[in-house]
C-alpha cells in the first residue's frame, strides 16, 4: 500500500505549489493513470513518490510518502528502488552500462541476490518482453523505443512494489505499445501498483483511479 500523505511542493523559484495538499492512497493491483498537459507536474509527482525530489533535486517539500508503514524519507535511494521504482520519461536518464545483460544485471546485484536468480530474472524478463535478441547488445545503439523497453527490463528484474512509469508510451509503435501494456496488466495482476503518467494515449482502457495534475495545482 502506498499512502501520498499532504503533500505541497514548488520549485524554489516558483511562488506557488505545483502540488498543493495533496493526499492520495494505493493499493495493491491498482493501475493509477497520471494526465496533466505538459508542464503540469507529472514527472514531478513520480520524482516525489520514488524520494527522487528531495534526494536529487530540490524544492519546498512537505507531506509524507508512506510505503507500507514506512515513510520513505528515512530511507536512502538505494533503499527505495526496490520498493518502489521509476521507468524515467528519457531512456537515455536511465541506462549507464556498456551492455544490455550488464544494465539488466546490476539492480539485482546491488541487492545481492545470488548470480543463478539474477540470470533467470533476466531471462525470463527479456522472455516477457519480446527482447531476447538484445540481451549482448550495446545499450548506446539501442532504438529510443528499445532503450524504453530495457529500461522497463531493468527495473522489473528489481521486482518493486510499486512501478512508477514516466511516459511509457510515449514515441513507441504499437507493437511496443501492446507488450508494454501486457506486462503492465501481468503487473497489477500479481499485486503491484502502477503508477502511468501520460496524456497522449487512452491509459484510462486499463487504469482503476485517476491524478488530474490541474486539480493538484494551487493556481486552479
Ligand atoms: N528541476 C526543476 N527545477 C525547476 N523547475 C522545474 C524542474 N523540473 C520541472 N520544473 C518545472 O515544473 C513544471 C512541471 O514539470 P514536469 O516535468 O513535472 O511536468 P510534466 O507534466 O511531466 O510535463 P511533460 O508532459 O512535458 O513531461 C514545469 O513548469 C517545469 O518547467
Ligand atoms: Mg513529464
Amino acid at each position: 500500500m502506498l499512502e501520498i500523505k499532504n503533500v505541497s511542493f514548488r520549485y524554489h523559484e516558483t511562488s506557488v505549489n505545483l502540488i498543493n495538499n495533496f493526499t492520495f492512497s494505493a493499493d495493491n493491483k491498482d493501475i493509477i493513470a497520471i494526465q496533466g498537459d505538459s508542464g503540469s507536474g507529472k514527472t514531478t509527482l513520480l520524482n516525489i513518490i520514488c524520494g527522487v525530489i528531495p534526494k536529487i533535486f530540490n524544492g519546498d517539500l512537505s507531506g509524507n510518502i508512506i510505503h507500507n508503514e514506512v515513510d520513505i524519507s528515512n530511507l536512502t535511494l538505494p533503499e527505495i528502488a526496490p520498493r518502489i521504482s521509476l521507468l524515467m520519461q528519457h531512456p537515455d536518464n536511465q541506462l549507464f552500462f556498456p551492455t544490455v545483460e550488464q544494465e539488466l544485471a546490476f539492480g539485482p546485484e546491488n541487492l545481492k541476490i545470488p548470480t543463478n536468480d539474477i540470470i533467470k530474472r533476466i531471462d525470463e524478463v527479456l522472455n516477457r518482453l519480446n527482447i531476447k535478441d538484445l540481451r549482448l547488445k550495446e545499450t548506446s545503439a539501442l532504438s529510443f523505443g528499445q532503450k524504453k523497453l530495457v529500461s522497463l527490463a531493468s527495473i522489473i528484474t528489481l521486482s518493486p512494489d510499486i512501478f512508477l512509469l514516466d511516459e511509457p508510451f510515449a514515441g513507441l509503435s504499437n507493437e511496443y505499445i501492446k507488450v508494454i501494456s501486457t506486462e503492465i496488466k501481468t503487473q497489477a495482476e500479481n499485486g503491484k501498483i502502477i503508477f502511468i503518467a501520460g496524456h497522449n494515449i487512452n491509459i484510462n482502457e486499463f487504469a482503476n483511479k485517476t491524478i488530474e495534475m490541474e486539480n493538484l495545482n494551487e493556481r486552479y
